[in-house]
């Protein structure tokens, strides 16, 4: 008798649910918004709108307050994120967190998840080796993040970087050209670029990586200034 020959795939969605579900703690209790969130949850852990569910451990969904007037969208998990099922846990994390510490954002306020939610890699004999998701992966995956923002509607969504910046605005944007100046989306609400902590971590030169620090936090602190103001 042949096997069904998509059993491993829900064996593998079923553990990104059981992944994502842990991180439950960061989502408020209560309500139909949680309800609809989780059963976007659910059907994000067996999400095949591309080929990368084929390649990664699990779905790695966002997390959050799902009051958060701020979502934050990174590009894709990272090794250490598939492993966990949790966005920014990795090294970008920690270095997202401590610069959200100096901004004084409180990440358990926000909503964090990336626009890509499986994890793309080389494999280079033990090491996984980040790839970068390419336009149809991100176009893919966008109906997630539209689902997720739908569900939230936040004042501000924040794009991390340019894969970020392209899923949300729907084109390529040069970071330094936009991170001044909100663009508008379609549903209203503000959307902000900075850049991926990622690519504070990739400069070598101490002083040029402090001073990029610097403006980084810069930006958060003007967002929250932002998103303060637009929620009052
Ligand atoms: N980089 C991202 O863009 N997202 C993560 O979750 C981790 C690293």
């Amino acid at each position: 008798m042949s096997q069904d020959p998509r059993e491993p795939l829900f064996q593998f969605a079923e553990q990104g649910l059981k992944s994502a579900l842990k991180a439950e703690r960061r989502i408020e209790p209560g309500s139909n918004l949680r309800a609809s969130w989780e059963e976007l949850l659910k059907e994000a852990c067996a999400c095949t709108r591309c080929e990368l569910y084929k390649y990664g451990t699990q779905t790695v969904f966002g997390e959050g307050s799902l009051d958060a007037s701020i979502v934050f969208v990174g590009e894709q998990p990272g090794d250490q994120e598939d492993l966990a099922g949790r966005p920014f846990v990795g090294p970008a994390g920690q270095l997202f967190d401590a610069a959200l510490v100096d901004a004084g954002i409180d990440r358990s306020t926000t909503y964090v998840t990336n626009a890509v939610k499986h994890f793309k890699f080389i494999q280079r004999g033990k090491r996984r080796i980040h790839n970068k998701p390419d336009a149809g992966e991100i176009e893919a995956c966008r109906w997630w993040l539209e689902q997720e923002r739908a569900l939230i509607r936040p004042a501000v969504t924040v794009a991390l970087g340019a894969t970020a910046a392209r899923s949300l605005i729907g084109k390529v944007v040069t970071i330094s050209r936009s991170r001044d100046e909100p663009q508008t989306l379609a549903d209203g609400s503000e959307c902000w670029v900075t850049v991926h902590p990622s690519f504070l971590l990739r400069i070598p030169e101490p002083d040029r990586r402090r001073e990029e620090r610097v403006k980084f936090v810069r930006d958060l602190k003007r967002i929250k200034a932002r998103a303060e103001k637009l929620a009052a």
